[in-house]
């Protein structure tokens, strides 16, 4: 329910490994907004929204790129690949979006090359307990976030500030990439790279919380968007096999500098069975044909790394974990229709743990590990499903199998997604209140 004022403030949340289909669900609400905001993550993102036939396969920018009278902002908690942005904005252009409106917040990091060397630096060391990241340097930029010695997006901006930040940075970074037996950078290369992006960024950079406090003012509707998801967050997620940054909502306010107070609904996204990219315990991993079949059906290859996604079962003691932590409003359920004609059908309801029965995740990885999945077997349906328009024109053994979803979740299902087009999605709930 819309609460707080007339404006509509929303965040989309994935409440499983990533990949729920979240830019298809941002870019369906966008509609209604005036500003859609990713606020954390890089181009390790993948966000596909199909427009008109023309597949977008969005890593930085937000979904709402598509739509000429939207706003896109990519807040603070975002960092940026400058060299990877500007390629982002003429892939989109080529692909038709002739107008866009964009900000780039003037403090989010900056994503050097030499973060990306020692992305891949770390993993060869961890060798066989590597992440799996994408090696995108997205852990490394918010390394130097933290250890206070990035640079920022408004820097580029400021010729002379920049310079002696980048000589501090080089310093220590260029002792660490020889520790790794890696090429230490040169000042003056890289200097000029940094400059001649922040010319062609200059027109988009700007303090976006600023922007947003105004917005808010004016009783504008904002969609956040976070990128990856629930099990992929470096506070709650299955650490380490996680991404450097927060995806959950209650890191919005920080990460958009916005205050909490202002947000209205959390929409949870999960897919009607769980992917996963990368290393890491996954409970209902189908190492079979069952799973070689779903990843055919579904396309579930890396939008990022073109990696094969791991496949499982759909896990509501994670999907639970992220409606605990972010009080969703509603669920959107995606890819239902890639489990048309697979009979029976698992859920996951808990884990059995040294022979106890839990139903959340543990903290530690070991822990995870050890778990055992526990299922409700559910029928499966035949009939196809992308030609339904409402929930009761679906097949009873499908609404029996969201009917459980929600009322395990307490948390009612307002979008489902039953193909990969913008029409082919039933509204199940208005959660606009029309
Ligand atoms: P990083 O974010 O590149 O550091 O990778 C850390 C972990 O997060 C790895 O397991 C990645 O596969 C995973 N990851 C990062 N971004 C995404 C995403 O957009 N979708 C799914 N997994 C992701």
């Amino acid at each position: 329910m819309v609460q707080g004022g007339p404006n509509m403030i929303f965040v989309i949340e994935g409440t499983e490994w990533g990949d729920e289909g979240k830019g298809k669900i941002t870019d369906y609400l966008a509609r209604r907004m005036d500003i859609v905001v990713r606020h954390q993550g890089g181009n390790n993102a993948g966000h596909s929204v199909v427009v008109d036939g023309v597949r977008y396969a969005l890593q930085s920018l937000p979904s709402g790129i598509t739509h000429e009278n939207i706003t896109n902002v990519i807040a603070n908690g975002c960092v940026i690949n400058p060299k990877a942005l500007i390629e982002e904005i003429s892939r989109v252009k080529d692909n038709g979006v002739k107008r866009f409106n964009l900000l780039i917040s003037n403090r989010a990091h900056i994503i050097m090359p030499y973060h990306i060397d020692l992305d891949g630096a770390y993993e060869e060391v961890l060798k066989k307990d590597k992440i799996g990241t994408t090696k995108k340097g997205i852990g490394p930029c918010y390394m130097d976030k933290m250890a206070r010695i990035g640079l920022r997006m408004g820097d580029l901006l400021e010729p002379a500030y920049l310079k002696e930040r980048l000589e501090d940075d080089l310093a220590i970074k260029n002792v660490e990439l020889q520790a790794f037996g890696k090429k230490p950078y040169e000042f003056d290369l890289l200097y000029k790279d940094l400059l001649k992006y922040g010319k062609t960024l200059k027109p988009y950079i700007t303090d976006t919380s600023m922007f947003l406090n105004k917005a808010i003012e004016e009783k504008k509707n904002i969609l956040f968007e976070g990128a990856q998801a629930n099990m992929l967050c470096i506070e709650n997620g299955t650490y380490p096999y996680v991404t450097s940054s927060s995806p959950l909502a209650s890191s919005v306010p920080l990460d958009a500098g916005i205050p909490a107070k202002y947000i209205t609904n959390v929409i949870g996204i999960l897919k009607a069975y769980a992917t996963r990219v990368g290393e890491g315990p996954f409970v209902t991993e189908l190492n079979n044909e069952l799973g070689d079949k779903i990843r055919d059906i579904g396309h579930e290859y890396g939008t990022v790394t073109k990696r094969p996604r791991r496949i499982g079962y759909l896990d509501l003691v994670i999907v639970k974990q992220a409606v605990r932590l972010s009080g969703m409003s509603y669920l959107a359920i995606m890819l239902l229709d890639v489990l048309t004609s697979l009979n029976p059908l698992m859920i996951c309801i808990g884990y059995s743990l040294n022979g106890r029965e839990i139903d959340y995740v543990p903290s530690t990885i070991s822990e995870v590990s050890r778990c055992k999945p526990i299922y409700k077997e559910f029928k499966g349906w035949s009939k196809d499903l992308t030609g339904a328009k409402s929930f009761a024109e679906l097949p009873k053994e499908c609404q029996d199998y969201l009917s459980f979803i929600e009322n395990y979740l307490h948390t009612p299902i307002a979008l489902i997604s039953v193909g990969p087009e913008r029409d082919k999605t039933i509204i199940k709930e208005d959660m606009f209140h029309d």
